[in-house]
């Protein structure tokens, strides 16, 4: 059905190019040149909606107006300015890579795309972003909403989590594409999936391809894109240490290793397998010793934090205790709780911080 000749594919470009004029959003990051910008933007805008990744975007673009800001910057304030963002691989990458551009590069970033791709934390995706608006090479973007598109109006059925998926609607976005305006397609393409062939019921009425579109003569777009595998996720519960001393410090570590919200902070934590007592929290946990000193005061109630591959319960146990010296350990941090909003912490965490301004969530 997709194997079109180059000659059957204009009309696809045509009519989104078409659309795409009278339709475009308005987005902070249109029209830049600068690759450090496109770059900042299109790490932010990864597995995050764009109402979401403007205010982001505008923070760091104030906050590192160049390169050489970011890499300059202490990772924690990276973390803390990322914070709520999600994927926090993302921020230890963004960071590590301006170094990398600011330090060995001498500030030029890459300009081909094949080098822009050879940077951490730079997929296929968004090395073609990079490439095309900054430098208007003529790379095809493949993102969800291209998947979405081409999936639906093409009727292709491949998973798009299969390598061979992958590569077909790779090789049928770079036929599509419009070679000599890539900068302008790329972004119609995204713009387009964000609001017109969305997730869900698409707004078909207001597209461009109604009348050649496979899923809508077939009614089969909710199913598209299709994929092979299905989402599992593992359940953990966080059992969160939350010591209160009479000066009003508490106790703080950073998370490390190879797991989730590396690089975030924490209260010291003991993961279960399922939600545990007070005694228990003492007792299995990494002040097991001290137990005999400590008193659980109160438990919160649950908080769940859903991630993509992960369920997290989380629960929070507010332990006071006359001094922190008697069981502080050297791998954790004493901070003021008065001090707590300058460390970045998980949305679980943050939620559990400040109830208030998180009930509309
Ligand atoms: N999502 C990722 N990159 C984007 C961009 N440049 N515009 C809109 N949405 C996006």
């Amino acid at each position: 059905m997709h194997r079109l000749k180059s000659s059957d594919t204009s009309f696809f470009s045509t009519a989104l190019l078409g659309w795409y004029q009278n339709n475009h959003r308005p987005l902070p990051w249109k029209g830049i040149k600068d690759p450090y910008l496109i770059w900042l933007s299109e790490i932010i805008l990864q597995q995050t909606r764009v109402a979401t990744g403007w205010a982001y975007f505008e923070r760091f673009r104030e906050q590192y107006p160049t390169v050489h800001h970011l890499a300059d910057a202490p990772i924690d304030e990276v973390m803390k300015l990322w914070e709520g963002l999600g994927y926090y691989s993302r921020a230890r990458n963004l960071h590590f890579t301006a170094q990398y551009i600011s330090r060995t590069l001498g500030g030029t970033f890459p300009n081909t795309y094949k080098d822009i791709l050879q940077l951490k934390g730079v997929g296929p995706y968004t090395a073609a972003a990079i490439a095309s608006f900054a430098f208007g090479l003529p790379v095809a973007v493949v993102d969800g909403n291209v998947y979405r598109v081409l999936s639906r109006v093409f009727g292709m059925r491949d998973p798009i989590d299969s390598g061979a998926g992958k590569k077909k609607f790779a090789e049928l976005a770079n036929l599509l594409l419009d070679k000599d305006r890539p900068a302008d397609y790329n972004q119609a393409i995204m713009d387009f999936g964000a609001t017109v062939c969305t997730p869900g019921v698409p707004n078909c009425h207001q597209c461009p391809f109604e009348d050649r579109c496979l899923a809508n003569a077939e009614g089969t777009a909710r199913e598209l894109p299709v994929k092979s595998k299905k989402l599992v996720r593992k359940t953990r519960y966080f059992n969160y240490l939350v010591f209160q001393d009479d000066q009003g410090h508490t106790l703080l570590e950073k998370r490390s290793g190879r797991d989730i919200w590396q690089g975030l902070y924490q209260f010291p934590m003991l993961e279960s397998k399922s939600l545990l007592e007070g005694e228990d929290i003492l007792g299995m946990g990494p002040f097991s010793e001290q137990a005999h000193l400590l008193r659980v005061n109160k438990i919160s109630l649950p908080f769940r934090q859903v991630l993509t591959h992960q369920n997290i319960i989380a629960q929070f146990a507010d332990i006071r205790l006359k001094s922190l010296e008697e069981i502080k350990k050297s791998s954790y941090l004493m901070v003021e709780k008065k001090n707590l909003d300058k460390f970045a912490f998980p949305k679980v965490i943050d939620r559990y911080l400040h109830p208030q301004e998180n009930l509309l969530f």
